[in-house]
């Protein structure tokens, strides 16, 4: 398979329409956005009802559009988390302020925002208020926060508005909105076809029935990238080591505890992978000896106990180092001369990328939500400012996936010159 390979399904956009006048608009983006390839499923708020004629839009998009959660037919052809499953993308335009505070405080109270919360896709709004309503301190709070929950905002456009003022506010033009969410999400199917082989988690390597070797790793930054190369279209396959975090849905799990099970688990899945993104912090030693009954303590005060370690197989180094090889993307987390030692530890392991996490900063790095990394190759060096795991995640994804087609071409051509 090869990232060439075209897409299995039209993209899905589910559009939420917020009840603004610009909402008068959303039958044309509602075309634009189908004349581009796209499939649209229409969600409206209860004020949106009055702007906007559903006869129309149902007539653009070719199904009902929804505005309740209360709609029992409704519910039974596609229930509303379904429905948020389903979406490819979720835009929502316009987003009036109101509409832009429920969405940044998270609220859930109806069916636009219930699906908003229910997707794990990416989420666009297209802001169109007043003037003043948009430069209001709080609007601009919400937008801040929007943003950084890593949803992409698209305008407002400045010009006259409906209400006769001037300034930022106006929604951007239906064709603006549609070609920027229909290239984001053609570039967002990036993997479409690519097996994908991503280890996530701590492993702990066992002294005894109730003692172990581990570290801090929650997984999260290796579930986040397996989701994310889901969501472009890649067939994904995880093998966690012990965290506490639910399986993603449509990605095959595999759950290990020791290195050794960790190694063996991605042996018997390498081959079929064309990706193999090893983020999984692997213990590098094991206790020589395993205790098959609970160790008990001398009771003398003071004494000591040695625990003899050896070292684990490098599982990336030996996937890196032999042939034929998925592109092997590793991770590094360091706490001191991040860089420095990611550039060393990509050159010796023989991997095609490195993600350099600096984990002295509490910020970032183990147990939080944010992660700020740079992404090593041989062409070069991407850093990512401090964001969501999710974000980077995506952003790393695009990257690997630019990488990968990338090398795929130059082998390609090396081919075709072989000949
Ligand atoms: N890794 C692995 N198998 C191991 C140890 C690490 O596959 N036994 C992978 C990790 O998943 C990660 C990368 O190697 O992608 C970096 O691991 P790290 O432990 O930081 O590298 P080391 O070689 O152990 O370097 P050092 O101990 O000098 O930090």
């Amino acid at each position: 398979m090869s990232a060439m390979q075209s897409d299995t399904h039209l993209m899905r956009i589910l559009l939420g329409i917020g009840g603004g006048i610009a909402a008068y608009k959303t039958p044309s983006l509602v075309r634009d956005m189908r004349s581009r390839g796209a499939e649209i499923a229409v969600v409206l708020t209860e004020n949106a009802r009055r702007f906007v004629a559903e006869t129309a839009l149902q007539a653009v998009s070719g199904r009902k559009p929804r505005s309740t959660l209360w709609d029992a037919d409704a519910e039974a052809a596609m229930g509303h988390i379904e429905l948020a499953r389903w979406a490819d993308a979720v835009l929502i335009a316009p987003a009036t302020a109101n509409l832009l505070a429920r969405l940044a405080a998270g609220l859930a109270d109806d069916l636009l925002t219930t699906a908003r919360l229910a997707t794990t896709a990416p989420v666009y709004v297209a802001p169109a208020m007043n003037t003043r309503m948009w430069l209001h301190p709080a609007t601009q709070r919400n937008v801040e926060c929007l943003r950084a929950d890593g949803v992409t905002v698209l305008g407002p456009a400045d010009g006259e508005q409906a209400c006769g003022e001037f300034g930022p506010g106006r929604m951007l033009a239906p064709e603006q909105i549609a070609d920027a969410v229909v290239a984001a999400l053609r570039t967002q199917r990036v993997l479409a076809g690519v097996r994908v082989l991503v280890t996530a988690g701590p492993t702990r390597e066992f002294l005894d029935p109730v003692r172990f070797i581990s570290n801090r790793s929650s997984g999260r930054q290796g579930f986040a990238l397996a989701e994310a190369a889901r969501d472009a279209g890649a067939q994904v396959t995880l093998v966690a080591g012990p965290v506490q975090l639910p399986a993603p849905a449509g990605i095959d799990r595999i759950d290990v505890v020791s290195a050794e099970k960790m190694k063996a688990a991605v042996a018997t899945h390498v081959h079929t992978a064309d990706i193999f993104v090893s983020v999984a912090a692997v213990a590098d030693y094991r206790p020589t000896e395993f205790y098959a009954q609970k160790l008990k303590k001398s009771g003398r005060n003071g004494s000591e106990m040695h625990v003899l370690l050896e070292e684990n197989d490098d599982i990336v180094g030996s996937i890196a180092t032999a042939e034929p090889r998925p592109f092997v993307v590793g991770f590094a987390a360091e706490t001191q001369n991040a860089l420095a030692y990611g550039r060393e530890k990509r050159l010796r392991k023989n991997m095609d990328a490195i993600v350099v996490n600096d984990v002295s900063d509490q910020a970032i790095g183990f147990d939080s939500a944010d992660n700020a990394v740079t992404l090593i190759h041989d062409g070069g060096e991407v850093a990512l400012q401090k964001m969501p795991k999710a974000a980077i995640a995506r952003r790393l994804i695009e990257e690997i996936a630019a990488l990968y087609a990338a090398r795929a071409a130059r082998k390609h051509t090396a081919r075709k010159r072989d000949r």
